[in-house]
């Protein structure tokens, strides 16, 4: 049986300036779990990376970029390549984040893209996924999320697919206070590992490691933790705040 190992990932979204990530890192920088046993990560904002590498440094914190274009270089005024990613010291890069499907206008094929150009450049990708309440009422989340999981990893290889991250972010339960049940949520991340076994093969569809994310709290983490296809968080609001965000790691 393959062990997959956790990974809570908190993302910061629009919240954080430099001085208060390099405070934050201060904070939990020592009292993280090695890394072997969770993988602990921020994601935050293109201009805090400096602040959040420079201070992760020597530690068991790893770093994400919340968004990246899929070009190494050129003329896309106002966009940050993972190629300059990768050479800062970046390991995660979520793409497809329903906020920046909803706002930013990203398509399943710009998110295709950006995964490919993401593993072309030694980094990996935490791909979101997620259905509306209007979906869900209408009894077509299943297929929703898996449509979107399909689009997302066209092309990539199994040996890619093995290494990534999938986050199950409900969008009628992001920052809303209001949790998909632990049972809602594993039955997602469930038909998500299907779906990837279905293109795939079910070694690699056991590899992949799957979040769920939507308003995760320390209250709530580990009920959420123990369900079988959950093996990580994807944490916004309860992210922000350093005991906040020990606590979720430290989980277990
Ligand atoms: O990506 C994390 C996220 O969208 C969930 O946000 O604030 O509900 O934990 P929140």
């Amino acid at each position: 049986i393959f062990v997959r190992t956790p990974i809570i990932a908190g993302n910061w979204k629009m919240n954080m300036n430099p001085s208060e990530t390099a405070e934050f890192v201060k904070a939990v920088k020592d009292n993280l779990p090695s890394a072997d046993s969770v993988e602990s990560v921020i994601a935050a904002p293109a201009v805090d990376l400096p602040a959040l590498l420079e201070n992760a440094k020597g530690s068991e914190l790893k770093v994400a970029a919340e968004n990246c274009y899929f070009e190494d270089k050129g003329a896309f005024t106002g966009e940050t390549s993972p190629k300059v990613l990768k050479d800062m010291g970046v390991d995660y890069v979520i793409i497809g984040h329903s906020e920046r499907r909803d706002y930013f206008h990203e398509t399943d094929e710009d998110i295709n893209k950006k995964a490919h150009a993401i593993f072309q450049n030694g980094l990996l990708p935490i791909i979101c996924c997620g259905e509306s309440l209007e979906t869900r009422e209408a009894g077509e989340a299943e297929e929703w999320v898996s449509r979107q999981v399909k689009a997302a990893l066209k092309g990539l290889s199994a040996n890619q697919v093995g290494q990534l991250v999938i986050a199950y972010e409900p969008i009628w339960a992001i920052g809303t206070g209001k949790t998909a049940s632990a049972d809602q949520a594993e039955e997602i991340c469930a038909v998500i590992r299907k779906t990837v076994a279905s293109l795939y093969d079910q070694t690699v569809a056991d590899k992949v490691r799957i979040q769920y994310g939507g308003s995760v709290k320390p209250a709530n983490v580990k009920e959420l933790m123990a369900k079988e296809d959950i093996d990580g968080g994807l944490v916004g609001g309860a992210s922000l705040v350093p005991e906040s965000f020990l606590q979720l790691v430290h989980f277990k």
